[in-house]
């Protein structure tokens, strides 16, 4: 017997999903939505690969059932950019060459839209003890200047 469908919205699209309620949301979005843009690393909420946003909300979606999504509008990597005009924090990723292998930055990149909507302009510290996904090749100090330029973009975008 099928469980209970879950319904929620993912980049603006309607979903039902109608399999085990326990089932994680990265599961949903990469093998049943193929939006494989969020990426699994350790599975257990520690990495931040898997980094979405429920509700406005940074999530680590490898750690968060399906069921605890209901109702939810959720954003993934994919619906970051409106149309062809990239979000500045994807801009600012472009313009400082950040990835090396890329498999972090899809989480890093939605981490940084979280991070600048709670503190528009960061100091070192912050950015530091704020932005915990890992990664694996230590773009770190790219990462870092990433986020000044995305904020500046971001002013300069609320100015105009
Ligand atoms: S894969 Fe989700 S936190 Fe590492
Ligand atoms: S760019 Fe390779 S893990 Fe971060």
């Amino acid at each position: 017997m099928r469980s209970k469908a879950q319904n929620f919205r993912v980049n603006g699209q309607a979903v039902s999903f109608d399999q085990d309620p326990d089932t994680p949301l990265l599961w949903v979005l990469r093998d049943h939505l193929q939006l494989t843009g969020s990426k699994f690393g350790c599975g257990g909420g520690h990495c931040g690969a898997c980094t979405v946003h429920v509700d406005g909300q940074m999530q680590r979606s490898c750690v968060l059932p399906v069921s605890a999504v209901a109702g939810t509008e959720i954003s993934t990597i994919e619906g970051l950019a409106k149309g062809d005009r990239l979000h500045p924090v994807q801009q600012a990723w472009l313009e400082l060459d950040v990835p090396q292998c890329g498999y972090c930055q899809a989480g890093q990149i939605m981490a940084t839209v979280d991070l600048l909507k709670r503190l528009p302009d960061p100091t070192d510290q912050q950015i530091d003890e704020q932005l915990t996904n890992l990664c694996r090749c230590a773009t770190y100090v790219r990462l870092r200047k990433a986020v000044h330029r995305a904020a500046e973009l971001m002013a300069a975008e609320d100015k105009a």
